[in-house]
């Protein structure tokens, strides 16, 4: 196999520290980048002492950095953005410029270098499209704009657009994929990612807030599945020019998966119930399902999800405590 550098943007990340493990136990080189808005200094404290491993903490406004960093990148992996339904709510200006303009910035920087490039999207583009399950030329339905909500959705998809648009007009290799719930070690629930959160007030026996009825319900993927089908995908000859969903089609409902988290953690904890005009904002809207096809990714890699709610419940659990 041959030694490759990667570009990692959001390294510091949830997924971004995981996927680094892989490459460098691969037998790649890795240029991670972060600013540390919501990944941290200790997600990366196993990796910065590896050779072949280069932080820098830097955002993707710099040109400059980014710039030598694609430079010497063969593949870039793009996942730094302003993640999550409740950053959205709170800062809608910071993640539109964040998504739109950072993406562009990288795709300017890999045609320079010719590198290929792996943009992060999101199962959230299906909005509130009703067919189960969602394949990746499906139709997408999002709510009006006046719904800051969906910003976080449409964003991405313009991301998707200009990935694909590099690719068709200059031939650049792009490979977006669309993230449904992704879940494991070191996910924080800090900006009401689900699964630590519950985790974690369960550790605290407090009551769990499931916002909603709790009907809705989720696929949940173990964050060492989806690093292994970034990781064929990035070398995979075939993958550019197409978006791939990537995710579990095992599904739990919001109140299942409180129930089960009780039961794994033994904890003393409740259910209580939040509306979730007073867990996010007026109006605020969600899908009630979520469950990805995924004959695409199986097909070109053969890949699909090995390890189960209880496997990542367990995991979360052991990171958390
Ligand atoms: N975790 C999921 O369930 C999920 C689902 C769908 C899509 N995604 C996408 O996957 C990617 C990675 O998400 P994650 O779950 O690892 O979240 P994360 O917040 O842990 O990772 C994002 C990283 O990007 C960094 N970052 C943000 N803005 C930056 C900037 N301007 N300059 C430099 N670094 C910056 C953050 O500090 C963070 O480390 C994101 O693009 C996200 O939209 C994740």
């Amino acid at each position: 196999m041959d030694k490759k550098t990667y570009f990692i943007t959001g390294g510091a990340g949830f997924i971004g520290s995981h996927l680094s493990e892989l490459l460098l136990k691969n037998g790649h080189r890795v240029l991670a980048l972060d600013n540390f808005s919501t990944g941290s200094e200790k997600n990366i404290e196993g990796l910065i002492d590896n050779e072949n491993y280069h932080f820098v903490r830097a955002s993707l406004d710099d040109d400059i950095v980014v710039d030598r960093m694609a430079s010497e990148s063969d593949i870039i992996i793009h996942l730094a953005a302003a993640v999550g339904v409740m950053l959205i709510v709170e800062r809608p200006v910071h993640t539109i410029r964040t998504n739109i303009m950072g993406t562009e910035k990288i795709l300017d920087a890999a045609l320079r270098y010719n590198s290929r490039v792996l943009l992060a999207s999101t199962s959230e583009v299906y909005g509130k499209g009703v067919s189960i399950p969602f394949a990746e030329e499906d139709d997408v339905l999002l709510g009006a704009s006046s719904k800051n909500r969906w910003a976080y959705a449409a964003t991405k998809m313009v991301d998707e657009f200009l990935g694909l648009a590099y690719h068709q007009e200059y031939g650049l290799e792009v490979v977006p994929f669309r993230l449904f719930n992704t879940v494991g070690a070191r996910q924080t629930g800090q900006y009401g990612m689900v699964v630590p959160r519950f985790v974690q007030q369960a550790m605290n026996n407090e009551d769990i807030t499931v916002f909603g009825t709790g009907d809705q319900s989720r696929c949940f993927c173990d964050v060492r599945d989806i690093i292994r089908a970034l990781y064929d995908l990035s070398l995979h000859a075939d993958s550019p020019g197409q978006v791939f969903n990537i995710g579990s089609q095992n599904e739990i409902s919001i109140t299942g998966l409180a129930e089960k988290v009780i039961e794994i953690t033994g904890s003393s904890s409740g259910i209580k119930y939040i509306p979730y005009d007073e867990a996010y904002a007026p109006g605020f809207e969600d899908m009630e399902r979520r469950v990805p096809d995924l004959s695409r990714i199986n097909k070109l890699i053969g890949w699909e999800s090995e390890y189960s709610i209880d496997d990542i419940l367990n995991s979360v659990h052991d990171s958390l405590k």
